[in-house]
């Protein structure tokens, strides 16, 4: 009895571990349009900075996203953003990090 008692901790301990490390620890990426966007890289990296975010969003280089007459183009969160600027970029991360 006290075998099981002590696998079913063991298994909670993991399974809060493995929750915890996959989400409030994981970093997001920012994937740059490589082609057309790449030059907003050193933009993204400062607004990061800015805001203290530099162990909680990556950058990343892709391919065409798709959106090539819209530069800079990125896309975070699974979600596709054109047109971006940098104080586009900073309210959209000051939203999604709740930063005030
Ligand atoms: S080349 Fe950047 S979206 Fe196509």
């Amino acid at each position: 009895m006290k075998i099981r008692s002590i696998f079913f901790l063991l298994s909670i301990a993991i399974i809060t571990l493995t929750v915890l490390s996959t989400t409030a620890f994981a970093s997001e990426a920012i994937y740059v349009c490589r082609p057309c966007s790449r030059s907003f890289i050193p933009e993204i990296k400062n607004v990061i900075e800015e805001l203290h975010l530099e162990d909680q969003v990556k950058i990343k280089t892709t391919s065409c996203l798709g959106y090539c007459d819209e530069p800079m183009v990125l896309k975070f969160q699974n979600k596709i953003y054109t047109n971006m600027d940098r104080e586009k970029l900073k309210m959209l991360l000051m939203e999604v990090f709740n930063i005030s």
